[in-house]
């Protein structure tokens, strides 16, 4: 069995991933950190019946319980949290979103010492998603314009979603462009034509939208469209659970959710 535990612990996806971990047939959850439900039980909290598993404030003192931590917190805890695995060389399943370029690169240089999965969605249904994009975008071409829609829940803080991102990047790789030169977050007024390269980024956010993702592959009279819907967190959180297993007989490296489905 392998030992996970959950930061961030009170949260959406905190919640979820509590009752996936113990849920799972491979991991068991054996510890839990909050800052704003320490004391209480985890499995009370998730509301799955209680679990004798006391919410920790901090990870520092659960260190020795753990196997695989799993992180789906915010940008900045979530790189403390990163440096305290890599110190005690402990495995670490990131599902944050929102990172910065220079984190992004700080995560790739922490892998070199432990082992990661980082994933912006961790849903098998997206995963697949994102091998098929490729290799729409490879056998479209430039013939057709991109364009990509995503919907998420009113409370959501980062925009465009880490998957939209990531789709966008994988369309713009298979097409030989650059994403962040491609990119476009923003029209308004008298802004130009659209150009033929670039890949039109948008977001709606409303209600309780779980996830929505849409990309568009627009030519001269036909038009493709790839979308992905989440129903639920659930999903995410088998997902998270199923690569902190399959991450507990790995070695130190920078592995995505392609890895850990068998995608590559
Ligand atoms: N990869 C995926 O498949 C996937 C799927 C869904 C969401 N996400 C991402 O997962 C992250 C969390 O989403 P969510 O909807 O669960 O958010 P949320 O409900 O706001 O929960 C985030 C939790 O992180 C902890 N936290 C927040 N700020 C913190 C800080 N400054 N220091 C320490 N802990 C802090 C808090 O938990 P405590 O108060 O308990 O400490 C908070 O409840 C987001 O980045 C989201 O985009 C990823």
């Amino acid at each position: 069995m392998i030992r996970v535990a959950v930061v961030g612990a009170s949260g959406r996806m905190g919640l979820c991933l509590i009752k996936a971990a113990e849920l799972a047939e491979k991991t068991t959850l054996s510890a839990a950190i909050s800052r704003s439900a320490s004391g209480k039980d985890a499995g009370d909290l998730a509301g799955i019946g209680t679990l004798d598993i006391s919410i920790s404030d901090a990870l520092e003192k659960v260190l020795d319980q753990f196997d695989v931590l799993i992180d789906f917190t915010r940008p900045e805890p979530s790189m403390d949290y990163i440096e305290l695995c890599r110190k005690a060389g402990k495995k670490i399943v990131i599902g944050t979103t929102g990172y910065t370029d220079a984190q992004k690169m700080q995560i790739a240089a922490a892998a070199k010492d432990i082992a990661i999965v980082i994933a912006p969605n961790m849903s098998v249904g997206v995963n697949v998603c994102f091998k098929l994009l490729k290799d729409m975008a490879k056998t479209l071409g430039d013939g057709f314009d991109v364009e990509i829609v995503e919907l998420h829940h009113n409370k959501k803080k980062d925009s465009p979603s880490g998957t939209a991102v990531r789709m966008g990047e994988i369309v713009a790789d298979a097409l030989d462009r650059d994403y962040n030169q491609v990119a476009n977050y923003h029209r308004e007024g008298m802004c130009g034509e659209r150009t033929s390269e670039e890949i039109g980024m948008q977001t709606v956010r409303g209600g309780d939208i779980v996830g929505e993702h849409t990309v568009y592959f627009i030519g001269m009279g036909e038009r493709i469209e790839l979308t992905h819907r989440a129903m639920s967190r659930d999903m995410f959180a088998r997902g998270a659970v199923r690569a902190a297993g399959w991450l507990g007989g790995k070695k130190a490296g920078l592995y995505d959710m392609q890895d850990v489905l068998g995608l590559k």
